[in-house]
């Protein structure tokens, strides 16, 4: 892809998956990207790997499911550059039944998932709402839509994020605020049992695909903004 923007682009969860790959992808376009997660080692082999592509990122290690941690993040970012898009991709699930689940458990799903997302909006808002304009992508998933069993606490914060974006959509139209809502079934990456992803490899969707499909949704011109985009593996869901 050739260079089409100089956006500041904030991907949270960038250190594997889906958040690496949209990375790569925004990295590609000339975009200014900031990389997040908790692992930071990872982040720097993504920055190395890019840097022999001739591609760069920037590096801000960040625990979503800390509103502390979240503050100063977006703090040290906007210090020296402009958030235009938010892509809030950082989670994890827990394959369990509901009575299996340990409290922590199901308090990590929803304080990553949830609230982490929930967090890095409110800390970069202000800055959108300032300069009246900006793009907040969300990785919902399918289990949002449709019922899957050995789910529950992750399909309730990924319900809770799309109600949550749904009504924050509404209030941010006047600054000229898009929110985008990708609502994905599987994609082959490290969030699944290695049993599972070996077993559906071929069937799952890639981590690449969705990272070029962020960009073109970022890229999209004029005022029209994709509210919210369900994809799927053309063989459909896995179960
Ligand atoms: N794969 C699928 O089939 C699928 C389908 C629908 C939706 N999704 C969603 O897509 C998103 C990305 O998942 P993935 O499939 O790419 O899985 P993945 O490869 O496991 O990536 C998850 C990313 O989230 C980061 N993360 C986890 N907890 C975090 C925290 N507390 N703070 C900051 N970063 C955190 C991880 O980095 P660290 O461990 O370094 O923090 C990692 O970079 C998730 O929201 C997931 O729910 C995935």
């Amino acid at each position: 892809m050739t260079k089409q923007t100089n956006s500041g682009i904030w991907i949270t969860g960038a250190s594997s998956g889906i958040g690496r790959a949209a990375a790569i992808e925004f990295a590609k376009t000339g975009a200014e990207v900031f990389v997040s997660s908790r692992r930071a080692a990872e982040l720097e082999r993504l920055q190395t790997y890019l840097s022999k592509e001739k591609s760069r990122v920037e590096i801000f290690p960040c625990n979503v499911a800390s509103p502390s941690n979240v503050e100063r993040t977006v703090k040290k970012i906007i210090a020296g550059h402009q958030i235009d898009c938010l892509i809030n991709n950082a989670g994890i699930t827990s394959f369990k039944k509901a009575e299996a689940n340990s409290i922590q458990e199901i308090n990590d799903v929803i304080n990553t998932n949830l609230l982490g997302a929930i967090y890095t909006i409110k800390y970069v808002l202000p800055h959108m709402i300032e300069r009246r304009g900006g793009t907040i992508i969300n990785i919902i998933s399918i289990a949002a839509k449709k019922i899957f069993t050995h789910s529950s606490a992750y399909a309730a914060s990924k319900s809770g994020l799309l109600a949550y974006t749904n009504s924050l959509r509404e209030e941010v139209r006047e600054y000229n605020i898009r929110i985008i809502n990708i609502v994905p079934g599987a994609i082959e990456t490290s969030i699944w049992p290695d049993a599972v992803r070996k077993e559906n490899a071929g069937r799952m969707m890639k981590a690449e695909d969705i990272g070029q499909l962020l960009v073109r949704l970022y890229l999209q011109k004029g005022n029209i903004v994709t509210e919210e985009i369900v994809v799927r593996p053309i063989t459909g869901d896995l179960s």
